[in-house]
């Protein structure tokens, strides 16, 4: 059997993010995906649609889903990106969406939860809930590209990121986005 993914998308800035590593994730593996109402809007805001992606749709009101269950065995979860809200209930499993389910049964069964998060400045709640969610097993990731690549346009910034959340996923990719010495 091959490898699953379950991604969340939710309410903040950079929807783009979740697409992309969508994308790249289902072309090696299936993805189950979650999107929130209001990652939509956004989404939709930020012109960047989510229609036609190569995942299997997962409503995020239905906490009957296969994957709300510990048993769904998966290979990781990535939300991406994670708004403060969503953070807040992962960091204290307030399992009130299937986003929120879906990564609580992700740490109690110690699979990799990876948060994309963005939000600026950072709140003591926020940086609090972060340290939460970290102790709990969660790798908290945020959407800050490096530059040592000179990026020349928006696609190759969010892809230095979605760069490394590939790699803590261990999923293979061929984004061009390691550091290669001075030289290089
Ligand atoms: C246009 C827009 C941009 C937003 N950007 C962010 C953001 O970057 N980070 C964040 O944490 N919340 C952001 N929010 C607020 C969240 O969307 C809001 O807290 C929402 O309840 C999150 O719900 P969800 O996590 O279930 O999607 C934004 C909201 C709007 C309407």
């Amino acid at each position: 059997m091959g490898k699953v993914f379950v991604v969340g998308i939710t309410g903040a800035s950079g929807i783009i993010y979740g697409r992309r590593i969508v994308e790249e994730i289902g072309k090696t593996a299936e993805v189950r995906l979650i999107v929130s109402d209001t990652a939509r809007r956004i989404g939709r805001h930020e012109g960047v649609d989510l229609d036609r992606l190569p995942a299997t749709r997962e409503g995020n009101e239905d906490l009957a889903a296969l994957i709300s269950s510990g048993s769904f065995r998966h290979d990781g979860m990535v939300v991406a990106p994670c708004s403060m809200k969503t953070l807040a209930g992962i960091a204290h499993g307030y399992a009130e969406t299937l986003v929120g389910r879906a990564a609580d049964v992700t740490l109690k069964e110690r699979r990799r939860c990876i948060l994309l998060l963005r939000e600026m400045p950072l709140s003591r709640i926020h940086l609090a809930n972060m340290l939460a969610a970290h102790d709990a097993g969660a790798t908290v990731m945020v959407a800050s590209p490096a530059f040592y690549h000179r990026p020349r346009t928006i696609d190759q910034l969010v892809d230095m990121v979605v760069a490394r959340v590939l790699d803590h996923l261990e999923i293979p990719h061929d984004l061009p986005v390691r550091w290669g010495g001075y030289d290089a």
